[in-house]
């Protein structure tokens, strides 16, 4: 038995303070300090785990997953780890430095390249695992959208290190993507700490909270099909955050913090931006921060590639460019009029 303490290096209790968001300090829980350098790898270790525990993985099993980016990473890292084939999917949004470093560690990247009919490509991956997995009875999907595994990774260790950190927290911030963080969190805090209110964040242009599709360049949140393992009961707020805001503000916290973090961080501490008049600067505010900016050196933080989707100004850094909060998706969770 090899060991495994590739995947289970972590820093569960690293948070990091930022002022000037709101009237509170906000502690942003960083879950990039892994060897795969993003909270994905918990869903990887998770959904494994899971198969392991119920005897469905072998020596002849093949994994395989759609995934652009993070997961895609660090599910070919412990499929490296614990000698296991692994088939990633991805289409030609896919980063080069993505496509690299899951073919370092062995996977086998599949590239779709036919648009489905709502444009995107999550469609024709979704029917191309189909297929491998129809033509081959010991390829197995992991499906992280509707796999149970996924947020119970949360639950037991994302969520737990939050409460573990904090007596009282006031607020927990969290994206959505899979939803995996944000259902194993509300899970874990209705349960444990039903006094926390938890505003759930996603990108305008997400189909998850119930609005129609549009065009989104940030990877990390959002959707355009909604999560089967996603439920918003027990949730205190959904809010949507304008792909602009999150550039704006991962910006800002660069050049201000010298806090170099991702475009979903972005987003998430830009929705807490937008609720700065109802934060008291005594409440205890904390979000999760799924990972680090050097895989957006090439996007986020370039001027070019900002300039031509968003214009000039989230350029800048200027928290006063900002546009604030989006139509809210819960009944009765709408901004006081600013
Ligand atoms: C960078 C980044 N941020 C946020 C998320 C969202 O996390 P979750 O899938 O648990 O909702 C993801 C998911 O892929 C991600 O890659």
């Amino acid at each position: 038995m090899k060991t495994r303490n590739v995947s289970t290096i972590n820093n569960d209790h690293a948070f990091v303070e930022i002022q000037g968001l709101c009237p509170a300090i906000v502690y942003v829980k960083i879950e990039a300090l892994n060897l795969a350098g993003s909270v994905k790898l918990k869903a990887a270790v998770g959904m494994i785990d899971a198969l392991e525990r119920e005897e469905r993985i072998g020596p002849n099993t093949s994994l395989i997953e759609s995934s652009s980016g993070s997961l895609g990473v660090a599910l070919a890292m412990v499929c490296a780890e614990r000698g296991y084939r692994f088939t990633c999917v991805i289409d030609p949004n896919t980063s080069e430095q993505n496509r690299k470093t899951i073919e370092a560690m062995g996977a086998e990247l599949v590239v779709v390249h036919q648009r489905d009919e709502n444009g995107g490509f999550l469609g024709t991956r979704i029917q191309y695992i189909r297929q491998r997995v129809a033509d081959d009875s010991n390829t197995v999907w992991l499906n992280q959208y509707a796999n149970p595994a996924n947020p119970a990774a949360h639950y037991d260790s994302t969520a737990k290190s939050i409460s573990e950190k904090f007596s009282d927290i006031d607020y927990l911030f969290i994206g959505a993507g899979t939803t995996g963080t944000l259902m194993g969190c509300k899970l874990f805090f209705r349960r444990y700490r039903p006094e926390t209110k938890i505003v759930a964040i996603d990108s305008v242009g997400s189909v998850t909270f119930g609005f129609p599709p549009s065009t989104r360049y940030i990877p990390g949140l959002g959707t355009s099909r909604r999560p089967e393992i996603f439920d918003p009961e027990g949730l205190d707020a959904m809010d949507r955050v304008n792909e602009a805001d999150a550039v704006t503000m991962c910006r800002w916290l660069a050049r201000s913090h010298g806090l170099l973090l991702g475009g979903s961080t972005g987003s998430v501490l830009a929705g807490i931006h937008s609720w700065r008049d109802r934060i008291f600067h005594k409440d205890v505010v904390v979000a999760i921060s799924p990972d680090l900016g050097e895989r957006y050196l090439d996007t986020i933080y370039s001027d070019a590639w900002v300039a031509k989707r968003f214009g000039e100004k989230p350029i800048s850094g200027d928290l006063s460019f900002l546009t604030g909060r989006i139509a809210p998706a819960v009944p009765g969770t709408a901004s006081p009029p600013r």
